[in-house]
């Protein structure tokens, strides 16, 4: 439904929140994640920016031929060559756009672009006119619009408007304004440009001051009618508004807002934790929305009030976003079809390979955990999902350490056609061995930047989540790894690591000149 009491959600998650630094995700992943949010019911899914390598190109193409309900989007600067790339990308899709952005501010005109305003203007102009030759929906961001002459920002709107945008977002790129400043902005834009009735308003804030959120909702009271945001926040540096949020906030003060969208809340948790999957990055407990700790509660007082009547401490139900409360708990005696019933509810929909592996790991953590949890479980689905067309996977990994041991560790990896490698390796502690005798089996050269632990439920018998960040070549990769056993936990960790690595490093490359990101 689209009109003027809904807001459209347009999701950056697969180009923005990918900027942020260490989530880099492989095109399966990425395809995965815009099913999810076209199951979310976002308006739109801003896929990639093609100009910048082949392999984002055909990453946008992928998700433009399989993803159909969802207007897919695609990032160009303002020049011939990144809009044709953005077009190439989507020119299977049923519903495409094309998203030209190009500076405004005096900041970026003076010390990026060197170049004045009236050049920037034209080039502005010309690009949406290009873009919109080849498809009917076309989007143009002034970026740095926080920062630039507002005069300025409304001329510039009213040609690219007459050139054919349909869509004019006002990106606060840096992060800079606030609520309050935003508000003046957008209005400004409402009430001097002559031709605005003949586009929709956009936002799409950055977090550097922690106002994306809040400076996005005074957008719409002012009359932006979309909402750029990303899955958990991600994005380039302190990341940008969070979706959940957004969502969540239009909700449950609709008494103020009087908005809706299209969102499906009870996707939200499911949307939360494929995006912190993928990307390595973990959610932090106390996260608006989707974070661990954000429906718990611990003080003796709340708890009362809760099991007296839940609105007393709750201003949202678990439920509405996707926090389903389940009595069932899966065991050791529990069999292969309990287990998909409880996967299939939890909104995974496994393939036969991959059920039988995840089985096969739910049968051995179950003879050392007495019961598992919907948390465990999901750790145990995403472990074994990990391992699927990985250069290298953990097949054997054998430990001895004490305070009188020089701790040693022998490691054996499949490669991607199944051959056994072996190594071992003594080192500072069993972490430090076991990833020594991994190295020696890839090869490639990568320094850890990051390593952590968490238990992914309470108990001695926990499974043990371990994160590892990585570095090699100026990109960070980050790897996870999930078991009852945190030094394999670390190993398997350490090993998805270095497989994104290894297939970062095998697409092919952008050109420097073509690798200037927005
Ligand atoms: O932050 C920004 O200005 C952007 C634009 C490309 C919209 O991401
Ligand atoms: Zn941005």
């Amino acid at each position: 439904m689209t009109d003027e009491s809904t807001v459209l959600i347009f999701d950056t998650t697969l180009r923005d929140g990918e900027q942020a630094a260490g989530a880099t995700m492989t095109v399966e992943q990425k395809v995965e994640i815009a099913h999810q949010l076209d199951r979310l019911g976002v308006d739109i899914i801003e896929a990639g920016f093609p100009i910048s390598s082949p392999g984002e190109l055909a990453s946008v193409q992928r998700i433009a031929t399989e993803v159909t309900r969802p207007i897919i989007c695609a990032l160009c600067h303002a020049n011939n060559a990144a809009v044709d790339a953005a077009r190439d990308s989507l020119k299977d899709a049923a519903r495409p756009r094309i998203h030209v952005f190009l500076s405004t501010s005096e900041i970026h005109l003076l010390h990026q672009l060197r170049k004045d305003r009236e050049e920037v203007l034209n080039l502005a102009c010309e690009n949406v006119a290009r873009a919109r030759g080849y498809c009917e929906d076309v989007e143009f961001s002034p970026m740095d619009a926080t920062r630039s002459d507002p005069d300025y920002v409304h001329r510039l709107l009213e040609a690219t408007i007459d050139a054919g945008a349909s869509t004019v977002n006002i990106p606060d790129t840096v992060g800079y304004t606030t609520p309050e400043e935003f508000y003046q902005l957008i209005r400004g834009i409402v009430e001097n440009v002559r031709n605005i009735h003949k586009a929709r308003i956009s936002v799409h804030c950055h977090n550097d001051l922690g106002m994306a959120v809040a400076n996005s909702l005074a957008a719409v009271r002012a009359g932006a009618r979309q909402i750029e945001c990303t899955i958990n926040g991600i994005g380039e540096r302190a990341g940008n508004a969070s979706l959940e949020e957004i969502v969540m906030a239009l909700r449950t003060r609709v008494d103020t807002y009087e908005l809706t969208t299209n969102v499906d809340s009870t996707q939200l948790i499911r949307a939360s934790r494929l995006v912190s999957e993928h990307t390595g990055f973990a959610v932090q407990p106390n996260k608006a929305i989707v974070g661990k700790n954000a429906f718990r509660h611990a003080s003796g007082i709340h708890q009362d009030g809760i099991l007296k009547e839940r609105t007393t401490y709750e201003i949202m139900d678990p439920a509405s976003v996707g926090l389903a409360g389940t009595s069932l708990v899966l065991g050791k005696l529990s069999g292969r079809h309990a287990f998909r019933k409880r996967l299939e509810e939890l909104g995974y929909q496994l393939t036969d390979d991959e059920l039988a592996r995840a089985f096969e790991s739910f049968k051995e953590v179950a003879e050392k955990k007495k019961e598992l949890s919907d948390l465990d479980l999901e750790a145990l689905v995403a472990d074994e999902r990990r391992v699927i067309s990985e250069a290298f996977s953990l097949d054997h990994m054998q430990v001895t350490c004490g305070n009188h041991e020089t701790p040693t560790a022998t490691v054996r990896l499949l490669d991607a056609d199944g051959n056994p490698r072996q190594e071992s390796a003594t080192g500072a502690g069993p972490v430090d061995a076991v990833f020594k005798a991994i190295d020696r089996i890839v090869g490639v050269p990568a320094c850890l930047e990051e390593f952590a632990v968490q238990s992914i439920t309470e108990g001695i018998d926990a499974i043990g989540e371990v994160m590892v960040r990585v570095e090699s070549d100026g990109m960070t990769y980050v790897g996870r790894g999930a078991a009852t056993d945190i030094i394999v936990a670390s190993g398997k960790a350490y090993v998805n690591a270095l497989n994104r690595l290894i297939a970062n490093r095998d697409l092919p490359q952008a050109s420097p000149a073509e690798k200037v990101g927005p």
